[in-house]
């Protein structure tokens, strides 16, 4: 066909097994899967393994239609690029948390060290004419080293989480050159029109780089590369379907034959502190306390996989979580029912399905998050005759294309407990209104549409 072949490349390539455990690895993971299956091509990354030494040794597999190289790393490639510069430096800044973030000379040296090796590896897997699609923040600098190496194909990047405000983003010691690397690429995407935004205003106050806003082109050192935010979906067609599989259907019945008349409110999120778990116990907390007799109306349930079990801030949020949901427990449990179930492993899409679709609350409430694709399975989920309610943070991307959910401030446990009590007690008229609103933007803004846009402005780069 005329079709070009793909070459994706990203940190993490994970082909979901048969039972994969979806609520652990993030929208980037399920958004490529999808995504590939259309296209002949390849998906390059780290195996995810460790070894004594880095080899540069390729394996390749082909799952379902889809092929993946990967390689591994060495211990300290992981500690510096992974844990060090990626988690701890990068992931916190981009998600607004100065306080955590981490700046270490010897982990900004790995990560670039790390982006050579990409690069060394992923050479020879790419054509001439293909496409070559680099994925988040792990690989920001290597679409340049690419072009180093005389590579001349359309390279785009897409940016699965937010980027900061200039303000913030300044804090970053060597911003300009990690921005400067950014501009190699033909094409940058981000998930919502406000992280665009942000990084537009940093490209021409701080770089001083001239903005066409109306062309969406940022153009320095006679480079011009296209900026525009293409928010991802959720494979629709796929996910739900699997309201249809016997998994989601025993998965609804089990989690319903266990509340049975209490509601159950659900929230499914990597356990790490951009999700606003505590924040969210601290909003529980709140609404029994005011209502403590609801207890016998309402269960709470958390599924929150670990994430990231190496880096510091990760293992304290999970310490501080743990000590919450104790806390809020002995305090409102009757002998007969607890308010919180806290659950730290991941469950396959079919029982996520299910459990979506038995709860008749969804809570996502992250302080900041690119997009949020649970927000948008929670809806996909639900029983057109008798929808659940989405409490949804403002800060969530998804916030901007699903105004029909319940928004709330994450930070305010006032506004939190407000909004689980109106979600309780909201009248199906209401529930059925805002659903059939929010449902049709989760059809159809869905994962291929996403893939289709970002490709087709690939494609038209010359
Ligand atoms: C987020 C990131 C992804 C990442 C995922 C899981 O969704 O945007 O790049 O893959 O989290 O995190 P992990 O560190 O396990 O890959």
């Amino acid at each position: 066909s005329d079709q070009p072949r793909l070459v994706v490349i990203s940190n993490r390539v994970a082909v979901p097994k048969a039972r994969g455990v979806a609520g652990a690895q993030g929208g980037l993971a399920g958004a490529l899967n999808a995504a590939l299956k259309k296209y002949t091509g390849v998906w390059f990354g780290w195996s995810g393994e460790e070894v004594d030494e880095h080899t540069g040794e390729i394996s390749t597999q082909t799952t379902d239609g889809v092929t993946t190289a990967t390689m591994d790393l060495s211990a300290r490639d992981i500690d510096e690029y992974y844990n060090g510069y990626a988690n701890s430096t990068l992931w916190p800044l981009f998600h607004y948390r100065l306080d955590l973030a981490e700046y270490e000379r010897e982990t900004g040296k790995g990560y670039e060290r790390v982006n050579e090796l990409f690069a060394e590896a992923a050479a020879p897997l790419i054509n001439d004419g293909d496409l070559v699609w680099v994925h988040d923040y792990h690989l920001i600098p290597l679409g340049e080293r690419l072009r180093a190496r005389g590579l001349k194909n359309r390279i785009g990047f897409f940016l699965h989480i937010p980027w900061p405000a200039a303000r913030l983003f300044v804090s970053l010691p060597y911003h300009e050159r990690l921005v400067h690397t950014l501009l190699h690429y033909d094409v940058v995407g981000f998930q919502t029109a406000e992280w665009l935004d942000s990084f537009l205003h940093y490209c021409r106050t701080e770089l001083g780089a001239e903005v066409d806003d109306e062309a969406g082109t940022v153009t320095l050192d006679g480079r011009t590369t296209l900026a525009r935010a293409y928010p991802i979906g959720i494979d629709w067609d796929h996910f739900s379907a699997l309201g249809a599989t016997a998994e989601a259907q025993k998965a609804e019945k089990r989690l319903l034959s266990s509340t049975r008349h209490r509601t159950a409110m659900i929230g499914v999120d990597r356990l790490d502190y951009s999700k606003g778990l505590p924040e969210r116990l601290d909003g529980i907390g709140r609404f029994f306390d005011q209502h403590p007799e609801r207890v016998r109306d309402l269960v709470f349930i958390q599924i929150a996989p670990p994430s990231r079990e190496d880096v510091d801030s990760y293992q304290q949020i999970r310490a501080e979580l743990e000590q919450k949901t104790g806390q809020i427990n002995g305090a409102r449990s009757e002998v007969d029912a607890v308010p919180v179930r806290y659950v730290n492993r991941g469950y396959s899409h079919g029982e996520l399905f299910g459990f979506f679709r038995a709860a008749k609350i969804g809570l996502v409430t992250p302080l900041r998050d690119g997009m949020n694709l649970v927000a948008k399975e929670y809806i996909a989920a639900q029983d057109p005759d008798d929808p659940g309610v989405l409490i949804l943070s403002r800060f969530a991307g998804a916030a901007a294309q699903l105004p029909d959910a319940l928004l709330v401030n994450p930070h305010s446990p006032d506004d939190l407990a407000h909004a689980i009590g109106k979600a309780l007690d909201m009248p199906l008229a209401e529930r059925k209104e805002r659903w059939e609103k929010l449902v049709v933007t989760v059809r159809d803004d869905n994962v291929q549409d996403w893939t289709a846009n970002f490709l087709r402005d690939l494609a038209a780069q010359v």
